[in-house]
């Protein structure tokens, strides 16, 4: 693919389940761009703090696991694998235990102070799609495209549930709408930033589409939108 523009950032944001991930990989594919899973650096940053026996309330000490914190991406078609020091994390990655705990590291402002840089590293030609709750109002300000995805609890509790079987895990749907609940209400209305969206967002609710759909969405509007 050629890319006559410059280098710039789509900025995917929302709340857990609301298929974000999914379409960040497709859009990336697509335009042929760099991906930051950002939720995946909050949940191996808390694997680490788990792995260490850290208490995951303790700002410092959680802070202080980023001095050495060393993780990678491969990023292939249809899925990314992460790693932290070099052991592939992708069975724990995803469990509802490693989300809670990445919500809990992700409070604290010292913490998110100290991932910015490694987050806008990302950034290289020619481009990044971003994907996380902050993309657009905090690491990437001045991203070209910010979107912000929707999706009512009750649909987003239904796609964990297939993921969550679909890899082999137990799952039950009541559990899973009040973990999202609780998860949404501490990203929502914690200190620093808090998960909503950019002033300059297009808010898409994707509680009626498909990611098929959603993606053809967001694509057009990039490409009517870029030279
Ligand atoms: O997106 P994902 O569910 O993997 O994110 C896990 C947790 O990490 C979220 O519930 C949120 O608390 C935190 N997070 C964040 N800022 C981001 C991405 C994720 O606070 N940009």
């Amino acid at each position: 693919m050629t890319h006559n523009t410059s280098p710039y950032v789509v900025a995917i944001d929302g709340p857990s389940g609301s298929g974000k991930g999914s379409l960040a990989l497709r859009v990336a594919r697509e335009l042929g761009f760099h991906l930051l899973d950002s939720g995946a650096i909050y949940r191996l940053l808390a694997l680490k703090c788990l792995q260490q026996g850290i208490d995951l309330d303790d700002e410092d000490q959680v802070a202080s696991q980023i001095e050495d914190f060393k993780i990678r991406f491969e990023v292939g078609e249809e899925l990314s694998i992460p790693y932290l020091d070099d052991v592939d994390m992708t069975a724990e990655l995803r469990r509802e235990a490693t989300g809670d705990a990445a919500s809990q590291v992700a409070r604290h402002p010292r913490v998110r102070e100290r991932l910015l840089g490694l987050q806008r590293d990302f950034f290289r030609p020619p481009g990044l799609v971003a994907d996380g709750r902050d993309m657009g109002t905090v690491v990437f300000p001045d991203a070209k495209f910010k979107f912000f995805l929707h999706a009512s609890v009750e649909i987003r509790a239904q796609r964990r549930y297939k993921q969550l079987i679909n890899m082999g895990l137990s799952a039950n749907i009541p559990n899973l709408q009040a973990d999202i609940a609780e998860r949404d209400e501490r990203d929502q209305n914690r200190s620093v930033s808090p998960l909503r969206p950019a002033e300059d967002a297009l808010v898409v609710d994707s509680s009626l589409l498909d990611l098929a759909q959603v993606t053809n969405l967001v694509l057009s509007h990039i490409r009517e939108n870029t030279g």
